[in-house]
């Protein structure tokens, strides 16, 4: 049987609760091309948010890139 607990940032398509209004200020900021900084406790939803408004954005047309920082190793020579 599959695990039914979604342990990563939820796919765009997956069930997800809630966060209208900030997804709808979110597209609001990203269709004006203003920079947003999200933050909260760890295991809050940014990431998921953050997903899911590039998923809608993408839908509409616009091409967005996601960077994940911690995924990059400094070289310190
Ligand atoms: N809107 C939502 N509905 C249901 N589950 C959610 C929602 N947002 C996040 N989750 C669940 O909460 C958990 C944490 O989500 P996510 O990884 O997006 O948080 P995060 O704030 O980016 O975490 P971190 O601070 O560790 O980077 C995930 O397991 C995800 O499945
Ligand atoms: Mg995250």
């Amino acid at each position: 049987m599959n695990n039914p607990f979604v342990l990563g940032a939820i796919p765009p398509g997956a069930p997800f609760c809630n966060r209208s209004k900030e997804l709808k200020e979110l597209m609001s900021y990203s269709e004006s091309n203003a920079n947003v900084v999200l933050y909260s406790p760890r295991r809050y939803g940014k990431t998921s948010l953050t997903k899911r408004v590039q998923s809608i954005l993408v839908d509409k047309g616009f091409i967005a890139i996601y960077i994940d920082p911690q995924a990059c190793q400094a070289r310190l020579n």
